[in-house]
């Protein structure tokens, strides 16, 4: 190679053009590209070195934050050990180690875990469980899935068919049949600015005995929820929603899916929401935290009634067409089982359910000032809702972000107008002053 065509090459290497990326405005980055380079703890690095304090925990993910150093090390030492093995027919030992820590975690009898590598993949492998469960139980007319509006269930076809984003379904031909969607519990004029779970909406879980009259109970499947709606703005369940549609889930014989790929490993200041609402769903969907996003992995965890429905016919034959080549891969069990001592060690869900109340406190400062709507807190999450600018929905909560990001040094999460805020589960007292006191300035500013 020439010198002048290996310029060419690194040029070419380092060109933005290239790089697609995902649920991102391309030309807008590309024009003004937002580099992280490195990251530590509570912080991110550009690559000019400077320090960019975290509000989002990676994206939702990083709840032991960055780089911790068991995590790292955990990793580094399980790819020089074991790379990779076949996820078919074969296993590795940190696997069923991983899968009893994780199951030790869930409530109840909720105890069998199938591994996979995304929440998205987490949410779509419930989902056909939820239909084989019923086709090996005799009932195979329960065909129909139940998700809810606003409800984001990662971008499979699965996911975005049960979800209730409309931009995420609306390009995307006619997905799945045979899918209903419950009322969002959202209602800004009952709920607004409330901390925790709001007194208004319990009864929008009946709606579900709506569906049931339309459909019979007998052509459905499952119902997913997220227990508190992430992607939308962090919206809590009303009190008591939870405990309904387990009670009409019940009654007809429909299975309750928990999509807990936010809420799981301590966001809401319990291992998963399950625990903290007592409410105990068939199968419930994992991701992001499992391994503080350290390496790809998602799962799903299925209560042993669900998972025994299958164990039956010859010993030879596969009980589940379903798996993944990286299903439960060695980099990320290491890394996971590397999180999991973390989060226990640290206390770390128990640290976040005693922050709590002080992270509402400093959220609920932004209210009364320009443009905002409304503030919701759950756990250590916030969502802020900013008034759209006439004609141009997205754009304050777009510039918002990019103010924060270049004028701030912190990162939050947008979505349309609705920024949400939650940091890793290491964040101090101090930082979350200065993260609220942030983001006060950057409300002011693109009022
Ligand atoms: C509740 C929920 N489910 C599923 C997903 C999809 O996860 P992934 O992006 O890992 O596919 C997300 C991602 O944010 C999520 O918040």
């Amino acid at each position: 190679m020439t010198s002048a065509t290996a310029a060419a090459v690194a040029r070419q290497t380092n060109d933005l053009d290239a790089f697609w990326l995902p649920f991102t405005p391309n030309r807008a980055f590309k024009r003004a590209p937002r580099l992280i380079a490195r990251a530590k703890n509570m912080h991110y690095f550009t690559p000019d070195g400077r320090a960019v304090l975290d509000g989002l925990a990676g994206l939702w993910c990083s709840n032991a934050g960055h780089n911790r150093d068991p995590i790292v090390a955990a990793i580094r030492e399980q790819a020089a050990e074991l790379d990779y093995s076949a996820a078919f027919h074969f296993a590795h030992p940190k696997s069923f180690e991983l899968a009893s820590r994780v199951a030790a975690l869930a409530p109840a009898d909720l105890n069998r875990v199938f591994f996979c590598n995304s929440g998205s993949e987490a949410v779509d492998t419930a989902l056909k469980i939820a239909l084989a469960y019923h086709n090996v139980r005799g009932e195979g007319a329960r065909t129909r899935l139940i998700g809810r509006e606003r409800g984001y269930q990662g971008v499979g076809f699965g996911g975005i068919s049960v979800g209730g984003i409309v931009n995420n379904r609306k390009f995307f031909g006619s997905l799945l049949t045979g899918v209903d969607h419950l009322p969002a519990t959202y209602n800004r004029e009952q709920q607004a600015f409330t901390k925790g779970e709001p007194q208004w909406g319990a009864h929008l879980a009946d709606e579900l005995e709506r569906i049931v009259t339309l459909h019979s109970a007998s052509t459905i499947a499952a119902v997913i929820v997220e227990p508190m709606a992430g992607s939308t703005g962090v919206l809590p369940p009303p009190k008591g929603y939870l405990e309904r549609l387990r009670a009409i889930c019940d009654k007809h014989g429909i299975l309750l899916i928990f999509d807990e790929v936010i809420t799981g490993f301590g966001r809401l200041g319990h291992a998963f929401a399950a625990e903290r609402y007592g409410v105990t769903p068939d199968l419930l969907c994992f991701a992001k935290g499992v391994n503080s996003g350290a390496v790809p992995m998602g799962g799903v965890i299925a209560r042993e009634g669900v998972y025994n429905a299958f164990m039956h016919g010859p010993e030879h034959a596969i009980e589940l067409f379903h798996g993944y080549t990286y299903s439960a891969h060695p980099l990320a069990c290491a890394a996971a089982l590397a999180a999991l001592d973390l989060y226990r060690d640290e206390h770390l869900f128990a640290r976040a359910k005693r922050l709590e109340p002080l992270y509402a406190e400093a959220a609920m400062t932004l209210k009364g000032l320009p443009g905002v709507l409304d503030v919701r807190t759950v756990g250590i999450a916030a969502g802020v809702d900013l008034a759209p600018r006439p004609g141009a929905p997205g754009e304050r909560g777009y510039e918002a972000m990019e103010r924060a990001f270049h004028d701030e040094d912190l990162v939050v999460r947008i979505s349309g107008d609705t920024l949400a805020i939650a940091p890793p589960l290491i964040v101090s007292e101090a930082e979350i002053g200065e993260i609220f006191e942030k983001v006060g300035r950057v409300i002011r500013v693109v009022a």
